[in-house]
């Protein structure tokens, strides 16, 4: 009995904590979500103007108002049962974000993020990303 405890305080516990150290590391690595280098890099082929923007305006509503919010500040009707941040479109980390790098995220997504490469053809994802950037933008 005594042996037992000495190997359970000696080589248990500090396994143990280890293993939590690790996990938790493991975690918080898997939180940065940045898109490869390529796709950060890739242009968006999709010019800016009302005719796309209302297409994309449209797209969003449809897909990604429920989560994201009506002015992409994370705060959709859905993102109360999410347990992690949907993101705010409106925030300067966003707004430092390629086209290319938003693009990425829509189309691989993580979840609970969808992934819409399927969902959406390429026109209609980098009409989204050309939308939801106006969300950052100031109004009057
Ligand atoms: C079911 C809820 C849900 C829906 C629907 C959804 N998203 Fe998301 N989205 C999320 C969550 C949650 C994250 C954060 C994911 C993470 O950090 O791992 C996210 C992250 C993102 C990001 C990355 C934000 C950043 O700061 O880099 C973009 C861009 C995005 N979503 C765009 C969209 C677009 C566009 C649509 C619709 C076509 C959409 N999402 C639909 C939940 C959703």
């Amino acid at each position: 009995m005594k042996l037992e405890n000495k190997f359970n305080k000696k080589i248990v516990l500090p396994l143990i904590t280890i293993c939590f150290i690790a996990v938790a590391a493991l975690a918080q690595q898997n939180k940065k979500w940045d898109a490869p280098e390529t796709a950060k890099k890739e242009k968006n082929p999709v010019t800016v103007n009302n005719e796309n923007l209302a297409d994309g305006k449209e797209i969003y509503t449809k897909q990604c108002k429920s989560c994201h919010g009506t002015k992409g500040k994370g705060d959709g009707p859905k993102s109360a049962n999410i347990d992690i941040s949907c993101g705010d479109f409106t925030k300067e980390e966003f707004k430092s974000e390629t086209d290319g790098e938003i693009y990425w995220k829509i189309t691989d997504g993580r979840k609970p993020m969808p992934s819409f490469g399927a969902k959406l053809s390429d026109n209609e994802r980098w009409e989204v990303v050309n939308y939801i950037r106006t969300l950052g933008e100031k109004k009057k």
